[in-house]
């Protein structure tokens, strides 16, 4: 399997809006003892305290809320279109019903500061958390409230990119 070269965040070439909205990513938060993953395509990447930061959105209700809620780290990895089948798995599943390394084949990996990825990743962001707020009712468009929402507001997470992973 290649391997990969760290770049920094501003060296990204992809088209961000491509890479989450349509490429979708994993999700990954834990320790290598314990760990889950589900699929996102709601986020962004940009700029915020002068930091390149990553903004995920994830629903209380997934078993990945509380390896994020938990740990200070999570990364974002993105693959490639053959891989389409696993994040479709992990985006119906859920890691208390079924062990989702085993069901997809992904492989597990782990940066030197702990954060679980997936080896099969083209592009893998390392993120630190720097700010987590529930969104609210109140600061909402109605109509978004009624197309979205339910009682379960997303958490925002920004987190700071502290490292870019790429295979050539
Ligand atoms: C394409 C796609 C995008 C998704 N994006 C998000 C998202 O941005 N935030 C979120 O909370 N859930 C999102 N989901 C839903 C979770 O991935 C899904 O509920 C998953 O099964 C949760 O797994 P878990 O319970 O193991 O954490 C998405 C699902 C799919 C298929």
């Amino acid at each position: 399997m290649a391997s990969f070269t760290e770049i920094m965040p501003q060296e990204m070439t992809d088209n961000v809006f491509k890479l989450i909205g349509e490429d979708w990513a994993l999700v990954t938060a834990g320790t290598e003892e314990c760990f889950n993953t589900m699929t996102v395509s709601w986020g962004g990447a940009g700029i915020l305290w002068n930091k390149p930061v990553a903004f995920t959105f994830i629903r209380p209700q997934r078993y990945t809320f509380g390896f994020t809620e938990r740990g200070d780290c999570f990364s974002m990895s993105f693959f490639d279109e053959e891989h389409r089948a696993a994040l479709r798995y992990c985006g119906s599943k859920s890691g208390r019903d079924v062990d989702k390394v085993k069901e997809t084949g992904l492989t597990p990996a782990f940066s030197a500061e702990g954060i679980p990825y997936f080896e099969e990743a083209r592009l893998v962001l390392l993120c630190k958390k720097l700010y987590a707020q529930d969104l609210a009712e109140a600061c909402i468009r109605d109509d978004m409230v009624k197309q979205f929402y339910q009682d379960d507001y997303h958490k925002m997470y920004v987190s700071k990119i502290l490292r870019v992973l790429k295979k050539a």
